[in-house]
């Protein structure tokens, strides 16, 4: 609707623009057939080599190659960009910039996100000067201090304490004006039934602020400072705060993940905070539940590569299993730290500093590797039933590395861990990848997604990496530019790629690009942009070349194992267990 507005918009603009006239008021030209000719503005000559195709609407100069529409010509002439072109013509045309107006909802709505921001706010300094400023606050010092927490993590952490007592914040900041319905919301206060009047939900806790990416609180996590239960409390869900998206400490770390290449995932606020303290700043802590696709695809915006480091307790090592199958589908890259003896990674850099811990970061165990270790300390491998319970549980990651050679070293490696014979873990994974494929040669279908879909992921993509070109790395990180079928749009994401860091079509529009991509181009960068709703749009554009990426792979291997069946190849059941695997992965895709 409002990309409509916005196409409608230039195409107003580029309508009502006279190219000749434009161009004439530049450079003087003469007539020759449907052409007019002239000496070029961008370059010094005497003879005239600069063309204008008027009915065409472009102009084009055989000598240094300069081309391209009238915003084109009005960028390099007046040396701005292509979007202040268009605005400049339109101006001079006076044709209005069309403003989207937001609705009475989205209004009401966006109200109530930054009233919720603004008590969240309230409540963390209130927290804050509680621990550090008041009587009140002594038992919550004296917790921090005893789990060796420094002054420094409190002021850097924001961290607080809720006092003792049943009303301290709710009285407090209704006398300051706080709407009774805002703390209700937000989850700082509840409603005592008999009377209707306020309680504070968080009493005599260790309070942690919790913020979004943009470093605005969202929510709270509350820790008793005894063995009172439940030992943590937290903010309920509100339309700020959803534990299945946010990942505490991403304010702080994204850059250093950026930079480090990897994040490392640990359970617990306390953990996050503890790893934060000892140096190592690309940390992140779910929020006491399950990683998700979607903390993945957040933290895949910033790096390729996943580090968990959870609770080595059976707990946690479960759930660092559960948590590989849900990146695994991803595409990102992953290892496991192993915090030895029982420990999570707070206790550990108690007890052995902060060196050790980093010791342990760099020593983390790629995803086989760690599997390994999982099923040989979870299965009896001195049995042969044993080893070939543990050989199985081992099938499903191997048949997930691609190449050949390095899972033929770890088909080595698990021969030697098992001590089997390694023609038999050869043997029983290729029967475990033709196995239930035996009985059936027909293949799965897929339909192929519309190309129109993928083509607006497309240039939802683009609209996203005109703003933020680092974003492509990401993208890349998640599917291949390759996904991208339309060939404009593959032309200018190349095109971007070539020119990141650089200020976009100041002095570097490229001249090798086609009309087609600066038009498109062109499009992208003055369609207006939903901040609002980017991530999802972007998640969604995401999924969508994913999906179109993976059809592309499954026709292809299809093929092939289409061929390889005609011609009596035996390798068609290797292409054709690829081809099941693919179906599977686009049948589960759920970015
Ligand atoms: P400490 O005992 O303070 O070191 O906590 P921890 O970080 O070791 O926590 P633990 O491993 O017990 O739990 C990890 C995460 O799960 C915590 O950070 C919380 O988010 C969550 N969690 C733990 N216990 C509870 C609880 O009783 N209720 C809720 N809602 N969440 C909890
Ligand atoms: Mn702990």
């Amino acid at each position: 609707m409002r990309n409509e507005r916005l196409n409608e918009f230039v195409k107003q603009v580029s309508e009502r623009t006279d190219l000749l006239q434009l161009v004439q008021g530049y450079v003087p030209l003469k007539r020759k057939g449907n052409r007019y000719w002239g000496c070029c503005p961008f370059h010094q000559e005497n003879t005239p080599s600069f063309s204008v195709v008027p009915e065409k609407g472009f102009f084009y100069c055989f000598g240094c190659h300069a081309g391209g529409n009238a915003f084109k010509f009005i960028s390099l002439i007046e040396n701005v960009s292509y979007f202040e072109a268009i605005k400049m013509q339109a101006e001079k045309l006076g044709i209005e910039l069309p403003r989207r107006e937001q609705t009475p909802a989205e209004i009401a709505h966006e109200q109530e996100r930054a009233d919720l921001r603004k008590v969240n706010e309230m409540a963390r300094d209130f927290f804050y000067n509680c621990l550090t400023m008041t009587q009140l606050g002594t038992p919550g010092m004296a917790y921090f201090k005893a789990r060796g927490i420094s002054d420094k993590t409190i002021e850097e952490f924001h961290l607080g304490f809720a006092p003792a007592s049943w009303d301290k914040l709710s009285m407090a900041f209704q006398k300051r004006g706080v709407k009774k319905e805002l703390l209700l919301a937000s989850g700082l206060s509840a409603e005592r039934k008999m009377e209707g009047s306020l309680y504070d939900r968080f009493r005599g806790r260790v309070m942690i602020p919790i913020a979004d990416e943009r470093d605005r609180i969202v929510g709270f996590g509350g820790r008793v400072i005894d063995d009172a239960t439940p030992k943590y409390l937290n903010s309920p869900e509100t339309i700020l705060f959803n534990k299945r998206k946010l990942l505490f400490g991403l304010n702080r770390s994204h850059r250093a993940i950026q930079q480090a290449g990897y994040a490392i995932v640990v359970e617990g606020y306390m953990d996050a905070i503890s790893v934060f303290g000892a140096g190592i700043e690309n940390v992140v802590a779910t929020l006491g539940t399950a990683f998700t696709v979607e903390h993945c695809k957040k933290l895949l915006r910033y790096a390729s590569e996943i580090c968990f480091c959870y609770d080595s307790d059976e707990a946690g090592q479960s759930a660092t299993i559960r948590a590989l199958s849900i990146v695994c589908v991803t595409g990102a890259r992953v290892r496991v730290i192993v915090v030895p003896d029982g420990k999570d990674p707070d206790e550990y850099i108690r007890k052995h500093g902060a060196g050790a811990f980093r010791a342990l970061v760099s020593k983390a165990l790629p995803l086989v590797e760690y599997r390994l270790r999982y099923v040989l300390a979870h299965t009896d491998y001195d049995t042969l039933d044993g080893k070939v319970q543990a050989l199985h549980q081992m099938l499903p990651v191997l048949t997930g590395i691609r190449e050949t050679a390095m899972r033929n070293e770890y088909e080595k490696k698990i021969a030697r861990s098992l001590m089997l014979d390694e023609g038999i873990v050869h043997d029983e994974l290729r029967r475990y990848t033709h196995g239930n494929l035996n009985k059936t040669v027909s293949l799965p279908k897929v339909p192929r997604a519309q190309d129109n879909a993928v083509q607006q992921a497309g240039r939802t993509i683009l609209q996203m990496a005109v703003r933020d070109p680092s974003i492509l790395d990401h993208v890349q990180a998640v599917v291949p530019l390759s996904a991208i079928t339309d060939t404009t749009q593959q032309e200018i994401f190349h095109f971007l790629q070539n020119h990141k860091g650089k200020e976009l079509f100041l002095d570097n529009m490229d001249d090798t690009l086609s009309e087609a991509a600066t038009s498109e181009l062109s499009r992208a960068m003055v369609e207006e942009f939903d901040e609002q709703n980017h991530e999802s749009a972007y998640t969604d554009a995401l999924q969508v070349l994913c999906k179109s990426y993976l059809q592309m792979l499954y026709i292809e291997h299809s093929r092939k194992a289409e061929e390889y069946l005609r011609v009596g190849n035996p390798a068609y059941r290797e292409e054709l267990s690829e081809v099941k695997r693919i179906k599977h992965e686009i049948d589960t895709l759920q970015l």
